[in-house]
């Protein structure tokens, strides 16, 4: 297949993110070193560039995607953005169901990169719109190439062939303890099966909001949603509830101390290694900053005082 120079070159940039040092927990816990995949990097500027790069490719791989498809998929904001920049590079249409509330960034992201999006009723959030995905391939399946992100095992690989072995080399193999957010659950599948095949004694902890009604974008209430067919409880050692208001003071105080502008969910997830730290004496603790406060910042929410 001819390939033009751009179309190869943006997709290459997916993955190899940096691995960045954590200093906000040192001054009351010295022995436990903390770092976080800077997920931003990637060229859709979230951690679902490879999540949906690893799908896209793989339906090629299968002849399941193929010139006359519409890739279609429900998206709370990042994998449309992903699905939308790499289906622009490959020359595919995009459809992308998502609730009408995400954030105007998202919207205008996704719009900017040529794809149409199908709104959703914001009060059923992300289960409605995979509600309202799966009636549109059911009506026309033809039409459609649908990942399924929260289905689709290539989902996981991603990770398990790409996050999990980037951790392993940028820490030498000094990894004790993983830390994600739950959404698709992709990110901490994937990442934490690899992890315990290298080393069964990594201790890894999963982060869901803590309850229904919560304003962590990108993050599932996994008690209260459609239970994604890809979880995988047996690579969890705990799954912790994070609190909203503190994950956002969180993400807040990381940008204004430590230059690290985050999203809602990395807050989430500094939440729970602040809670891990201080109950393990030492260790190396690895988590993900799935993507960048900007992406948020009509919310208002990093113009309040960091406590
Ligand atoms: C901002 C944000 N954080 C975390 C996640 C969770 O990642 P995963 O779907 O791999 O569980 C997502 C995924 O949608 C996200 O958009």
């Amino acid at each position: 297949m001819t390939q033009g120079i751009g179309i190869a070159g943006i997709t290459r940039l997916v993955g190899n993110t940096p691995l960045l040092r954590v200093r906000l927990f040192e001054r009351e816990h010295p022995n436990v070193e903390v770092y976080a995949k800077a997920e931003w990097f990637n060229p859709g500027g979230s951690v679902k560039d490879r999540a949906a790069l690893s799908m896209i490719e793989d339906g090629e791989r299968r002849g399941a995607l193929t010139r006359d498809k519409t890739i279609i998929d429900s998206t709370s904001g990042n994998t449309g953005i992903a699905y939308a920049l790499i289906g622009a590079a490959k020359g595919y249409r995009v459809k992308l169901v998502m609730p009408k509330n995400v954030s105007t960034e998202r919207k205008a992201l996704v719009t900017a990169y040529g794809a149409e999006i199908v709104y959703s009723d914001a009060g059923e959030g992300s289960d409605g719109a995979i509600r309202l995905v799966r009636e549109l391939v059911a009506k026309e399946p033809d039409l459609y190439f649908y990942p399924d992100q929260y289905s689709n095992p290539a989902n996981v690989r991603a990770h398990y062939e790409g996050t999990a072995v980037e951790i392993l080399e940028q820490t030498s193999g000094r990894i004790t303890h993983f830390v994600a957010g739950l959404g698709t659950t992709g990110t901490f599948v994937g990442t934490s099966k690899r992890l315990k095949e290298h080393d069964p004694s990594i201790h890894t902890v999963a982060v869901q909001p803590e309850d229904a009604f919560h304003g962590l974008e990108g993050l599932k209430h996994l008690p209260t949603a459609i239970v994604p067919r890809i979880w995988d409880p047996s690579v969890a050692d705990e799954v912790w509830g994070a609190p909203t208001e503190p994950a956002y003071d969180l993400a807040r105080t990381i940008a204004a101390r430590e230059g690290l502008l985050v999203g809602h969910s990395s807050g989430a997830a500094l939440w729970a290694v602040g809670k891990l730290a201080a109950t393990i004496r030492e260790g190396v603790v690895v988590t993900v900053f799935p993507d960048s406060g900007d992406r948020y910042l009509s919310m208002g929410l990093y113009g309040r005082p960091v406590k």
